[in-house]
């Protein structure tokens, strides 16, 4: 794994984002909101979106409605019940933050998805093994929308909760799994460079561009990752 210093790391400044305290507090306005009028809260980066992710795992001849599939930092856990509403069946969402949980566990029963497993975890958590259950299974896909740029926000050293995070991700995959993760931070080279010693780029789901500055660029970027030959070579020999 690269050094803390390598350049292929940088760093943002810290924001309330990447505090545990920030998401508590953000999740118990919305369970009220959600239990006082049925509004289920933030969507990240929109629900276009999470359909184009969506539409991307439905149409990917490699996935199967019976593929376990993770939502890494599920928040009111719409993208599992979108997948649920696409015929997928062993849906998993996991987040730190309880309240979250909570909503979604409502928001998902109360629109007849009670199926779908959501669980209180840390994916930056040093405990090997994670003491959440189901960040000791493995799932084919491995999905994320906005969680790895809360964790980079992170005050303290946000680059070690990062290398915890990349660790978290590698050790939930099936050796020909797959990683969908979307961010508004981070570019598509500084993706590509943070992830390249595990992970090789296997498909970008493509958003409209805009244009500011007479620069043209993307407002989030969405890839599709897989592990590397040699990394999955060493899992199946262990
Ligand atoms: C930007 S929100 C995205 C929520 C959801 N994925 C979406 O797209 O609507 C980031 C989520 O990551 C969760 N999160 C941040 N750090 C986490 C960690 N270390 N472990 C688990 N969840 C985390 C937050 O509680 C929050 O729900």
């Amino acid at each position: 794994m690269a050094a803390a210093d390598d350049k292929s790391l940088p760093d943002f400044d810290s924001s309330e984002l990447g505090t545990k305290e920030f998401w508590d507090t953000t999740y118990g306005k919305e369970v009220e909101n959600f239990n006082d009028i049925g509004d289920v809260g933030e969507i990240w980066f929109g629900e276009e979106t999470m359909e184009k992710v969506a539409d991307w795992l439905e149409n990917c001849a490699d996935v199967h409605t019976d593929d376990p599939i993770i939502d890494l930092g599920s928040g009111n856990g719409m993208m599992c019940i979108e997948l649920c509403k696409r015929g997928f069946t062993r849906l998993t969402g996991v987040d730190y933050s309880e309240l979250a949980v909570m909503l979604s566990k409502s928001v998902a029963s109360s629109e007849g998805f009670g199926n779908i497993e959501f669980e209180t975890g840390d994916l930056i958590s040093e405990e090997r093994p994670n003491p959440c259950t189901c960040l000791t299974r493995k799932y084919k896909v491995v999905l994320d929308k906005g969680t790895y740029d809360a964790i980079s926000l992170m005050p303290g050293d946000s680059v070690s909760a990062r290398m915890h995070y990349l660790a978290t991700v590698k050790e939930l995959m099936t050796s020909d799994g797959i990683f969908s993760i979307t961010s508004c931070n981070w570019t598509k080279d500084q993706l590509l460079e943070f992830f390249k010693e595990h992970f090789t780029l296997h498909d970008e789901i493509k958003f409209k561009t805009i244009q500011f500055g007479g620069v043209t660029g993307s407002t989030y970027t969405s890839l599709i990752l897989k592990q590397t030959y040699s990394d999955t070579y060493v899992l199946q020999q262990t």
